[in-house]
């Protein structure tokens, strides 16, 4: 299948690699040209693990193309999906859609034969319709389809939940398109995702939807991990206990930092708007947000606790500073509120990040970035595990800290409590 992608991102990108992968012919759109000079020379913009292997591959087989040009690339597909950015308004915390209708807009101006024209970007129940509305007119009339298909993928984890979805969300009341976009997913599907096909309003709110809820259960045993350190109880053993429940489920139950990112934080704020826009109070999702504000200033508590409130001068380090392992992606990460507030106490941070120096921190001159783990965490009175990086969980804390009296604050709990005891290792977790 001819297949477009416009916006060359995290969804973007992603998606129509894989897509090309499949076999199909891809051609990826960009206003940036300096992204896409780089795409053809095989550099991303972006660190996603296996990404690059696949754009060379692909690029290389003549599958996948990348374009400025957004007419030609959309009148030599048959699909094309909407892939741009959605980030909160300035002013607001509804969803930003100007560049998904501008670029409805340019569609509009380049449909000569039928198209199915589908939104992956994240976007409020009902964009659909008003995609609908820019592209109709007389000379494009049933030469059209607008599609909701929201996508599910992680950040650092992005190539495998494209691959292999739990589910495959399509939203259209359309049967020609339905039976095109089941076709086009049918190697996922053979290989055990899940098809559904709803309504574009469903579809659109399933998203938004998932994204509150997931943060709502980190939120959930965030809060719990607060109890377990007050009562002596390890709140991985809830996690287990609980997910052990099919109702309940496992995953999403790791208790740490503030969840951050580009799209919890934005889409539990988009999702509240919608809802009030109807006069419907989502409570529990207000509360999540609300609570995960406060996260940073309770794990900030907890770091002046462990340093018996001196943490003037202190050398802190930080290992990971980006929201998640596995990306290089600084947006809504815990880091931002925690460094700061950190130095302005008279702290004087050193970081190492398996993606590198931060331009975040730059500003600070109390915040230096450590070439590798040994020289960060070397002298450090406090090492802070923020992120769980593979390269953290196998630190050899003896032989590499030379203050022998540092202290370990692991906020992802990948050492054993027990086991750091027995090495004569001041460690806390969360949770524990
Ligand atoms: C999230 C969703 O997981 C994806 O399904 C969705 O497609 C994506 O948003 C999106 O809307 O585009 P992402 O933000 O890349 O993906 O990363 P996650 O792995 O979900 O992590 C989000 C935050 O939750 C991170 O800060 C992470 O550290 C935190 N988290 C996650 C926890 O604290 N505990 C957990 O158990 C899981």
């Amino acid at each position: 299948m001819k297949l477009c992608m416009i916006g060359t991102g995290y969804v973007g990108l992603v998606s129509g690699v894989c897509f090309s992968d499949f076999g199909n012919d891809v051609i990826c759109v960009d206003r940036d040209l300096n992204k896409i000079k780089n795409l053809k020379k095989g550099i991303i913009p972006i660190y996603e693990p296996g990404l690059e292997e696949l754009v060379i591959k692909n690029y290389k087989n003549g599958r996948l193309k990348f374009s400025t040009d957004l007419k030609m690339s959309v009148s030599r597909s048959d699909i094309i999906f909407i892939c741009v950015g959605t980030p909160t308004k300035k002013k607001s915390n509804a969803a930003d859609l100007s560049q998904v209708y501008n670029v409805a807009k340019e569609i509009r101006n380049s449909i000569s034969k039928f198209k199915i024209i589908i939104t992956k970007s994240t976007v409020p129940v009902m964009t659909g319709d008003e995609i609908e509305k820019i592209i109709s007119q007389k000379k494009t009339k049933k030469l059209f389809s607008v599609v909701s298909n929201p996508e599910f993928l992680r950040e650092g984890e992005a190539i495998r939940d494209f691959s292999y979805p739990d589910r495959v969300v399509i939203g259209t009341a359309d049967r020609r398109a339905n039976q095109i976009l089941k076709n086009l997913y049918s190697p996922l599907i053979s290989k055990g995702a899940k098809y559904i096909n709803t309504s574009r309003r469903a579809a659109e709110l399933i998203k938004y939807a998932s994204n509150a809820f997931l943060a709502t259960k980190i939120t959930f045993i965030n809060e719990i991990a607060n109890l377990c350190e007050k009562i002596n109880v390890n709140v991985e053993d809830i996690s287990i206990g609980m997910g052990l429940d099919k109702r309940i489920g496992g995953r999403f139950l790791r208790a740490g930092p503030a969840y951050g990112g580009s799209c919890f934080p934005k889409d539990t704020k988009a999702i509240i708007t919608t809802a009030n826009q109807y006069d419907i109070n989502l409570s529990v999702i207000k509360s999540v947000i609300k609570s995960n504000k406060n996260r940073s200033s309770i794990l900030l508590k907890r770091v002046s606790e462990i340093l018996k409130g001196k943490i003037k001068n202190k050398k802190i380090c930080f290992l990971g500073v980006t929201f998640k392992a596995n990306t290089d992606d600084m947006r809504d990460s815990s880091t931002l509120l925690m460094i700061p507030s950190l130095i302005k106490k008279g702290a004087k941070v050193n970081y190492y990040d398996p993606t590198g120096l931060k331009r975040e921190f730059v500003k600070y001159k109390n915040v230096i970035c450590s070439k590798d783990i040994k020289s960060a965490i070397a002298e450090s009175d406090l090492i802070i595990i923020h992120t769980e990086w593979n390269d953290f969980k196998s630190i050899n804390f003896k032989l590499l800290v030379k203050n022998k009296k540092s202290i370990i604050f692991d906020m992802r709990n990948i050492y054993s409590s027990i086991k750091m005891k027995k090495l004569n290792i001041n460690y806390f977790g969360v949770g524990r």
